[in-house]
């Protein structure tokens, strides 16, 4: 079955969703609502959504919107009809009867509620309507959500149902998973549990949110969000709707029901409008305090506010088993919660699914969590579970494993995806080797370097192995949400405070050297980026030899912001891109003043479509889809560069002192108009010289190493004063730009 045309009905946050991605892979989709006027609308949130639903804004109108009074017809042509209105079941049956009338004989019609059970659904349809149709579970926001839950029926036509899964696997680039029809389906189950048991625990340990979040959050591999936060971006009331819907649907015995009861906190909250984000504020708010926005969070005891504290737990890498035996209620915190999660996810197998990894690559696809429940227990290790659990009943799971004591229970990775994944692949690897950066998989043919900090930020480890591994081909890839945020700031900082630049020296240039050594290293290196591939990151990048993207990568060089200027290669490379144009044969001056329009500005790129115009991506890197395939589409690159040589180095024609002068003409102006202050002029003004070649001029030809030279000077001088200092200080605390 081929699906050429899609109608999604239903044009809000979830329809709007799905058909933006639909356009993002080319497949023409009609968008229908109550009125026009309600899809257009969505069509224009589309357009201005931060991030970005789209990978290319100028194919907005290829989403086609209409009404289902009018415009009904475009459901006779669809091979797929999406089914995304209101959670409520007599719309939904409503809708069906009159979708089954107009599709196309055979075309699939498919449901996105997120707690009505197939049966109920498809209680009106015909034995033959109910072999087309099913469930098809987004996540939000669809284009960055990798997981779908495609729900069938003891009716479904199976054949129909796998490729389906084919189509959004490859088409849409989701990781698309069956599953059975029990309530909140896999994700939700486990991911709704989690959240739950995560505030219950922090009412009973008496935590507060702050301590609740700094755990429940990065320590465990789980978005920094944590818990409470993660409430109020949900929405409180939103929560509430799920919750009800959950007790609803379960059978009484459910553990579930035991930490879904209402919270007296939490009604009151709902009551006064404290809905979360959205509205006056939730677990935490904003509050003006003599003009000043200060951020508070709420006392679970008295219901009051007050300044939110820092709570810093000392913990930068996810250790579970160092996270539960910690002797004091962070420990205890942690491993309750980690414990009755594992629990409850494995008392739902086989009911739920019978592949208890499809929960795992649930949470990972759906909440972003880096591992799953199953994951964490094969982490904390069989015996030191058992040695530690209270009690467990009705859990055939962990019966078995007790008795089989199985440290390696886990086997395959991924079981929902017949594609080779970096998950499945790194467990057959011959040999691992690594320090605490990174990770080298060593394989017959080839290299796998996983970088593994906090954000993936670069350090000399990193470096180290990336160096280390260029014994073979080379891929760079990770399972993390980020390719690289760039250069490790705490650590450059912690060298800055004690005055100790020779030790900044001495990483720049080995990160320098390591880029290009990994330009020109005998075998190829490729870099297969996904999420945030920014400052260190891209150079990284941008020094490998051959690309496989993600289309969801975040890229550019946004060294300026914090006061420095890209200085492992990112200048030179930059340079080198935008000389090899046809307008830089014309003007001599061109390359120099486009890179520094872009590496000035710090721009960033949110998809491939928009890096290759700035040249952070050429057009024949490869740009895919499905995060899963990165790995698939980098080997089959080495096959086909079984011939490799390393590229001839590049020589650099610049203008000096001439483009230069028409670079600090630029600075002037943002100047004057107060765009950029003072420390903006200096960082302006080293770019200049790094971009403008130095003491050069046009006939005169550089070398990689005498860009390289220039990077590191303009760097040093900047990172050595205080104003630059005082940017990356900020930064680090805020996550915010400061200006000066
Ligand atoms: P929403 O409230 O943002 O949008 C619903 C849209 O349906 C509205 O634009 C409304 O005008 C339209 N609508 C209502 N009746 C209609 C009808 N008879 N014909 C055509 N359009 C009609 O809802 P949202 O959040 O997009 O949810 C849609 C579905 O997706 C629900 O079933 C929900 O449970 C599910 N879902 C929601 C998620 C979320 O994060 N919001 C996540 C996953 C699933």
């Amino acid at each position: 079955m081929e699906i050429k045309k899609v109608v999604v009905i239903g044009s809000g946050t979830m329809g709007s969703g799905i058909a933006a991605h639909l356009c993002n892979a080319n497949i023409p989709v009609t968008l229908l609502d109550l009125k026009t006027e309600i899809s257009e609308q969505a069509r224009e949130k589309i357009h201005k959504s931060k991030p970005p639903l789209l990978l290319d804004k100028s194919k907005i109108n290829n989403i086609k919107i209409g009404n289902i009074s009018d415009n009904f017809s475009e459901v006779a042509e669809a091979d797929w009809v999406v089914e995304a209105v209101v959670e409520r079941i007599d719309v939904k049956h409503e809708i069906y009867e009159k979708i089954f009338k107009a599709r196309k004989k055979g075309a699939i019609v498919s449901s996105n509620t997120s707690s009505i059970p197939i049966k109920i659904l498809s209680q009106n349809l015909s034995e033959e309507e109910k072999k087309d149709f099913c469930i098809t579970h987004f996540f939000n926001p669809v284009r960055y959500m990798g997981l779908l839950e495609i729900v069938k029926s003891e009716n479904n036509d199976l054949k129909k149902i796998n490729s389906l899964k084919e189509f959004c696997e490859t088409e849409l680039g989701k990781g698309a998973i069956v599953c059975n029809d029990t309530p909140g389906f896999l994700g939700n189950r486990v991911g709704v549990y989690a959240m739950q048991i995560a505030m219950t625990e922090a009412f009973k340990m008496k935590l507060s949110i702050e301590e609740a979040d700094a755990i429940f959050g990065r320590p465990m591999g789980i978005p920094k969000t944590g818990i409470f936060g993660l409430y109020d971006l949900i929405g409180i009331d939103l929560m509430g709707d799920v919750l009800k819907s959950f007790i609803k649907e379960l059978p009484e015995g459910d553990k579930f029901h035991e930490v879904a009861k209402e919270i007296p906190l939490v009604k009151k909250l709902i009551e006064t409008g404290y809905t979360g984000r959205k509205g006056k504020g939730g677990f935490y708010r904003i509050n003006k305090i003599d003009g000043k926005k200060i951020m508070e969070a709420l006392n679970l005891e008295t219901g009051d506010y007050s300044p939110s504290k820092k709570i810093n737990i000392k913990i930068e890498k996810v250790d579970l088993k160092n996270l539960i035996n910690r002797d004091d209620k962070y420990g205890k915190y942690a491993w309750s919660v980690i414990s009755k999660i594992i629990k409850y996810a494995s008392s739902l197998v086989p009911g739920i699914t019978k592949e208890f990894n499809d929960i795992d690559e649930a949470m990972r696809l759906g909440f972003n969590w880096s591992k799953g429940p199953f994951e964490m227990l094969e982490e904390i290790g069989v015996a030191n579970f058992f040695n530690k659990i209270d009690e467990y009943e009705n859990n055939d799971f962990l019966e078995n494993l007790e008795q089989s004591k199985n440290e390696d229970f886990y086997g395959e990775r991924q079981k929902y995806t017949k594609i080779e994944t970096l998950g499945k692949v790194k467990k057959t690897a011959i040999n691992v080797d690594g320090n605490n950066s990174a990770k080298i998989y060593r394989f017959k043919d080839y290299n796998i370097v996983e970088f593994t900090t906090k954000a993936n930020a670069l350090d000399y480890n990193s470096m180290d192995a990336l160096k280390k591994a260029t014994d073979k081909p080379l891929i760079i890839i990770n399972e993390s949400m980020q390719f690289s945020a760039g250069v490790n700031l705490s650590y450059t900082m912690e060298f800055a405070d004690k005055g100790d630049f020779k030790a900044i020296e001495k990483f720049i240039k080995y990160f320098q050297e390591t880029c290009k050594h990994l330009k020109y290293s005998d075998y190829p290196v490729i870099s297969a980026p996904s999420g945030l591939t920014l400052g260190g990151g891209f150079e990284v990048m941008v020094h490998s030899n051959f690309v496989a993207s993600h289309t969801n990568i975040v890229v550019g060089l946004v060294e300026s912001i914090v006061g420095l200027i890209p200085a492992g290669g990112g200048c030179k490379e930059m340079l080198a891109r935008w000389l090899d144009t046809e307008k830089a044969k014309q003007d001599p001056h061109y390359a120099s003043l486009k890179v520094f329009d872009i590496i000035g500005y710090g721009k960033i790129a949110t998809s491939p479509v928009e890096a290759i115009p700035m040249k952070y991506l050429k057009p024949e890197d490869k740009k895919i889809m499905n995060r899963n395939s990165l790995l698939e589409v980098s080997k089959k690159i080495l096959q086909d560069n079984r011939d490799f040589k390393a590229p001839a180095e590049t020589k650099f024609n610049l203008g000096g002192n001439l483009v230069k002068e028409k670079m600090i003409k630029i600075l002037e102006k943002l100047y004057n108009d107060k765009i950029i202050l003072d420390h903006g002029m200096i960082v302006g003004i080293e770019l200049a010289n790094v971009l403008s070649g130095g003491e050069t001029d046009i006939d005169k030809t550089l070398s990689e190493e005498d860009l390289f030279k220039l990077e590191l000077e303009a760097f040093m001088k900047l990172i050595e004063t205080k104003e630059t200092q005082d940017r990356i200080k900020h930064t680090l605390a805020t996550g915010k730009p400061l200006i000066n």
